[in-house]
């Protein structure tokens, strides 16, 4: 066995020189039959790549093995010639291959990996949202990006009421048929701040947030787009054939609620459909957060309101915009990597996460060092003509400081930081690696009389599991204004996403070198937050007669609870353990399912002001939200119509009958589904709880039928704190064609208190 591996070795390291010379050879995955594994192979890896190494005659290079898939499917990716692949047809073990099919990436490429597609699903039900406006609150937007372009668009809609507000720099011809309005809010920043000189008046983006929220929501494709050779390909928004408008209130020097309050104000009355927020007020209650109280307004007139979750995670209890009547939006990660591709003096490959902006593109050939975690300044200096190694761990930071700081020419960080997506950008030419790769990196340079490498940068992986994940950073439930409902509502790609930016503002530097660019990657729950917002926008295109809450019931009862590897979603934050809904609400947005769920709980204005009359508000702070003149109470009541479920618990010692805890849940269904129909129960449990749910058939007899039922969770978590136990109620329809699921939380977190 030593030989073998010493074999594979020597072979690939002799042949590098005819690496890329043959033109027939293609990438191609390879599924295999694991139990043919011969006993001499300590790993399914040796074994694919004695297969390669078996496989290739003279004239053919020999291959890297380019993913080893070991959860869903069995097999390998390599670069293969025809004559392998006909040699591997007859390898025992190998069941079959397909050529890798082309994935042509599209912005924010996120649109296709959601599932849309010009042919079939929402894209072609809604028109890709043909004539649904979209209204985002947000730093402003650089007019002149190829995402708001206008060709082929009809003239703005009759019902429109808004505006393209003029100033110096942003004339009227900045708006048009795509870009329909765009105004400016800034006079409560100007009354805080009296001698303030704004350094630009005007609607337009010197940030490029507003940008690339935007154009992640209503962007038109734009082909040919990429960022420094980084995501290319076609970027389009979630709803192609929106309509946008623009109303700017974060300024670079800063932004308060009044300016906020009246953003939203204007959009409702201007008219547009969606109000897409990223952005959010932490810690306030619904009668003091503008977002709250201005979003209650836009539910009653049938806008959908869409908001960010927040940045402030993993820990519990942290997230914004917990407000019922509005959608609430976490941030998971894509089948995508930027990475630095390294490749070792033996041949190995390894695919490493970088961006990096600079030049060169590859960093040829360097002697590797390790450089242990690389706070040593002094050292780093004396070995800066090279690779330097560092095992970082929990200090990245300060290690790439240190590094930078060293001008080494090239540097690859080994962590396994639940953060290390903050790091992923780098002003010099540096790599982040695994715990795994970086063993391998190791023992190669430990085994090794002169250990070499030569770095690829700019390079985009795709179709990377798993994926998706929930991101460390973004805000998990309880909802602090409004723990009993189970928030966030939907998760959706936030991290590392590829959208239109402000050509004013610096995407990042070299060295101290500032860079700019139409595009940018950027991570965080506003970047989530328009995508649910964009497929809010083709699912009010496709379903004109439904309302803010039946639309935001589709997108949750049909979301993926399921990564890629059909595994558990996974959160990064919790060092890869399964998501609970707190994290991940519902699970990852499945647009195309959501377009017929089935079954919808709706909500309107009733059920929300008895759930606020039963929540202990004051009439004066409900009459703030609604702007009833005089408040009614007497239907007060919890059980808001709303499709999750979240139960608190103290965490009780006993094992006796009597101190189990009763929760009792109360919901109404309608079938949005054409025909008659009958769905049954299905309950996924919840750990140590008995979960009943009554009555558990529901029949409906025509399309808008109503049925209702209980859920009583009963017994207690034990001693335990902040424990978070889950599990799932699924009406399933008796024809298989609809699962309508929500997620149940039981949880002894107390959270915080007002
Ligand atoms: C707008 O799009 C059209 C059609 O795709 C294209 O021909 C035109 O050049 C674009 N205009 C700009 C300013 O990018
Ligand atoms: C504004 O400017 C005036 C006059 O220059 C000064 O007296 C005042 O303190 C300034 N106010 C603030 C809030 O900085
Ligand atoms: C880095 O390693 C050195 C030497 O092993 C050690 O003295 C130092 O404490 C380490 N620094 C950090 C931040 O871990
Ligand atoms: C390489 O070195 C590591 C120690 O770093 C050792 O465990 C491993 O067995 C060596 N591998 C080979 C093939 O010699
Ligand atoms: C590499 O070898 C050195 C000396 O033999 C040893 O101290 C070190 O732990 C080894 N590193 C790894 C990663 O095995
Ligand atoms: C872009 O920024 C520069 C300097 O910050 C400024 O002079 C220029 O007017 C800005 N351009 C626009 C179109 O706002
Ligand atoms: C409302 O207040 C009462 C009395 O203080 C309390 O028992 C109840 O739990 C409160 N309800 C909510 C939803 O906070
Ligand atoms: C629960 O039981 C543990 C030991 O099983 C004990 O240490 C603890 O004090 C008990 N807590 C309560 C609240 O009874």
């Amino acid at each position: 066995m030593e030989l073998l591996i010493k074999l594979i070795t020597y072979a690939i390291t002799i042949l590098p020189a005819l690496r890329c010379a043959v033109a027939d050879s293609a990438m191609h995955i390879v599924y295999v039959d694991k139990s043919f594994m011969p006993k001499v192979f300590s790993s399914h890896h040796d074994w694919y790549s004695s297969m390669l190494v078996a496989t290739t005659d003279t004239s053919d290079p020999v291959m890297d093995l380019m993913y080893v898939y070991d959860n869903v499917a069995h097999g390998f990716a390599a670069r293969l010639s025809q004559s392998q692949l006909s040699r591997l047809e007859t390898t025992p073990g190998v069941l079959s291959y397909h050529a890798d099919t082309l994935v042509k990436p599209d912005t924010t490429y996120t649109p296709k990996f959601l599932g849309l597609d010009s042919g079939i699903g929402l894209w072609p039900a809604s028109g890709r949202g043909e004539d649904v406006i979209i209204g985002v609150v947000d730093t402003g937007v650089w007019p002149e990006s190829a995402s708001f372009n206008d060709t082929g668009f009809s003239p703005v809609p009759k019902r429109w009421h808004g505006a393209c507000e003029t100033g110096p720099g942003f004339g009227s011809s900045s708006c048009n048929n795509k870009l329909i309005g765009a105004r400016a809010f800034n006079k409560g920043l100007l009354a805080n701040n009296p001698n303030l000189t704004l350094s630009n008046m005007t609607p337009r983006d010197t940030d490029g947030h507003g940008t690339h929220t935007s154009s992640t929501a209503g962007g038109s494709p734009v082909s040919g787009a990429s960022f420094f050779g980084y995501s290319q390909g076609t970027a389009s928004g979630l709803a192609p054939q929106a309509r946008v408008a623009m109303y700017k209130a974060l300024w670079d020097e800063g932004a308060y609620t009044s300016d906020i309050l009246a953003a939203i104000d204007q959009a409702v009355y201007d008219g547009v459909d969606v109000i897409s927020l990223s952005l959010g007020l932490d810690g306030l209650p619904f009668y003091k957060d503008p977002v709250a109280i201005a979003s209650y307004a836009a539910m009653e007139q049938g806008i959908i309101v869409v908001a960010s979750s927040g940045n402030e995670g993993p820990d519990l209890g942290l997230l914004h915009n917990g407000t019922p009547w509005l959608t609430t939006v976490a941030a998971t990660t894509v089948n995508r990597v930027f990475s630095g591709v390294i490749r070792l003096g033996d041949g190995t490959s390894i695919n490493g996460e970088s961006i990096y902006l600079g030049k060169p593109v590859v960093v040829k050939n360097l002697p590797l060092k390790f450089m242990g975690n690389c706070t040593d300044k002094k050292k780093l200096k004396e070995t800066r003509h090279s690779v330097v190694v560092c095992d970082v761990k929990k200090y990245i930071g300060l290690a790439t400081q240190t590094v930078k700081a060293a001008k080494v020419e090239a540097s690859l960080f080994i962590t396994d930081d639940i953060f290390s997506e903050l790091f992923v950008r780098f002003s010099f030419p540096g790599v982040l690696i695994t715990p795994q790769d970086g063993a391998t990196l190791l023992d190669y340079i430990n085994n090794s009389s002169n250990p070499t490498a030569t770095l690829h940068f700019r390079q985009t992986i795709l179709g990377v599991g798993p994926a998706p994940q929930v991101a460390t950073y973004s805000s998990r439930g309880p909802s602090v204004s409004c723990p009993n409902v189970l928030k966030p509502d939907i998760s959706a790609p936030g991290s590392l996403i590829f959208a239109s930016w402000s050509q004013n503002s610096t995407v990042g530097s070299v060295g101290s070198h500032e860079l700019y660019s139409p595009f940018n990657i950027i991570s965080g729950t506003s970047m989530s937050c328009p995508h649910v917002s964009g497929v809010a926008a083709l699912l009010r295109a496709a379903r004109p007669e439904w309302t803010p809450a039946m639309i935001r019931s589709a997108m949750m009862t049909t979301a993926s609870s399921l990564d890629n590897m059909m595994d558990p979603i996974k959160d990064i934050g919790m060092k890869g353990h399964p998501a609970t809904p707190l994290a991940m609400g519902s699970g990852q947005i499945e647009p195309n399912k959501a377009l017929d769920p089935g079954l919808v709980y709706d909500a309107g204005p009733e059920d929300y002001i008895k759930f606020l009359c039963a929540s202990n508000f004051t009439y004066d702070q409900i009459k703030i939200i609604t702007h009833l003149s005089s408040v009614d109470c007497s239907g007060a009541s919890q059980d808001l119509n709303y499709p999750s479920f979240i139960a608190f618990f103290e965490g009780k010692n006993t094992s006796s009958l009597t101190d189990r805890a009763v929760k009792v849940f109360r919901r109404t269904v309608t079938n949005v589904g054409d025909n008659e129909a009958t769905y049954s129960a299905v309950v996924k449990g919840v750990k140590g709880l008995l979960i009943t749910v009554k009555p558990d058939k529901l029949v409906f007899t025509k399309k808008y039928d109503k049925q209702s039922f209980e859920v009583r969770i009963e017994g207690q978590i034990r001693n335990r704190k902040e424990e978070v136990v889950h599990g799932s109620l699924t009406w399933v329809d008796d024809k298989g064609n609809h699962e309508v699921r929500s997620p149940i939380v039981a949880t002894t977190f107390s959270g915080y208190t007002l």
